[in-house]
This record gives C-alpha cells, structure tokens and sequence, in this order.
C-alpha cells in the first residue's frame, strides 16, 4: 500500500523530531520543509494560534500544492489572562530566546499568583485543498524555577498535571505520549487514517 505523502511545514527541528515520534507509522510518510527544497521563513503575523498555523500551512500550499499541515503552540497562564498565548515565542523580545522567555514568565508568577497553566497546540491541515484544524492540550503548572535539560522551549518550567517533574526532566519519550502535541497529533491521526484505506 502507497503511504500518505505529508509535507510537515515547520523549521522547527524539535517539533519535527517529536511529530516524527508521536506519528511513526509506516502508512505515513512525513516530509520536512528541508527535504521539500523549502527555504526561509514564514512569518506567523496572525492574532491567534489557528490563524498562525493555517498561515504557515497555507504558504507551503500555495507554493508546493500536496497536503500539508503545520501546527502553532502556546503556553497559557490562567493568571496571566492566558499569556503567554500567541506570543509565546517571542515573549521577552524578538530575539525568540528560551532563557529569556522563562525568565519573564517566572518573574512575573513571583507575586503570589496561580501557577496554573496549560500548553495548547493547533495543528491546521489542508489535505486535497480543504482546511482542517486539530487542538491538544496539556493542564499543568509553571514551576518555581527551571529544571531538567530535556526537551526544548518552556520545557524546563512546566509540570503536567499528574506529575511532579518537568517536562524537561521527564524526556521526550513520556512528554510525546501525554503532550498538547501529541494530543493534537492524534486527531490528525484519526482523520488520516480512513483515508490510507482507500489508496
Ligand atoms: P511556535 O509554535 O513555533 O510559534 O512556538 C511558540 C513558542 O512555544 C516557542 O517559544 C517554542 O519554543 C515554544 N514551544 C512550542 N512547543 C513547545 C513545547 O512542546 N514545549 C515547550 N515549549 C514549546
């Protein structure tokens, strides 16, 4: 059977180590934006995690045709009126820095407030032209300062719910079968996998 040809359109090796993970399936076969001959950035102007990663899917699409399917993430404070969110990258500034952005968010948890918090991810597909959108989301908390050297991003300050470790102390390996990415992940998986049947 002829596996499902996917571009996955993100510059973002971390994320495409995990998808590549999370979706390990012999009837899928995933390819990067590198391996497409993909290059430079797309830049993600949108006000909301489902605009942003449809603009990302939609700019590989309209170059490349195919199906192709992206996915935007943000960290959600409940205190913070649910910031980070959509600038979850560029939080302290536009120079993206990890430390930085951490940095910002615990200090501005030291007074006091709640600490909960929760990771969501969209993943925005267009499969035969058609735009489709897939949410995951994690429950957790920010912890008090940063721990572990796993993983990527704000790994280092959240704490699933359930657990008392990081995800940067967890690794990859237990984050990808709890996270907002594999979560939405799967409801990609789903709606794919009717679909290999009829190949
Ligand atoms: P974007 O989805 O590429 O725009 O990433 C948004 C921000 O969230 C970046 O600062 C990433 O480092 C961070 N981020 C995305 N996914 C994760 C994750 O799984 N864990 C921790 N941080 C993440």
């Amino acid at each position: 059977m002829k596996p499902i040809d996917l571009i996955f359109a993100t510059g973002n090796d971390h994320k495409s180590k995990e998808v590549a993970q999370i979706l390990d399936q012999d009837w899928l076969h995933i390819k990067s934006l590198k391996a497409v001959g993909w290059v430079g950035d797309i830049a993600e102007t949108g006000t909301t995690l489902e605009e942003n990663a449809l603009i990302k899917a939609r700019a590989v699409y309209n170059k490349l045709g195919g199906n192709v399917f992206s996915e935007d993430t943000g960290l959600e404070v409940i205190s913070l009126g649910m910031a980070p969110g959509v600038y979850t990258a560029r939080y302290a500034g536009p120079e993206r820095d990890a430390q930085l952005n951490m940095s910002k968010v615990l200090s501005e948890l030291s007074a006091g407030k709640a600490r909960t918090a929760r990771f969501r991810t969209i993943v925005a597909l267009i499969w035969e032209g058609k735009e489709l959108l897939f949410e995951g989301l994690v429950n957790g908390q920010i912890a008090s300062g940063m721990m572990g050297n796993q993983g990527f991003g704000y790994d280092p300050i959240f704490i699933p719910y359930g657990y008392d470790k990081t995800f940067a102390q967890i690794g990859d390996q237990e984050k990808n079968a709890i996270s907002h990415r594999y979560r939405a992940m799967m409801g990609l998986k789903k709606f794919l996998a009717p679909k290999r049947k009829k190949r």
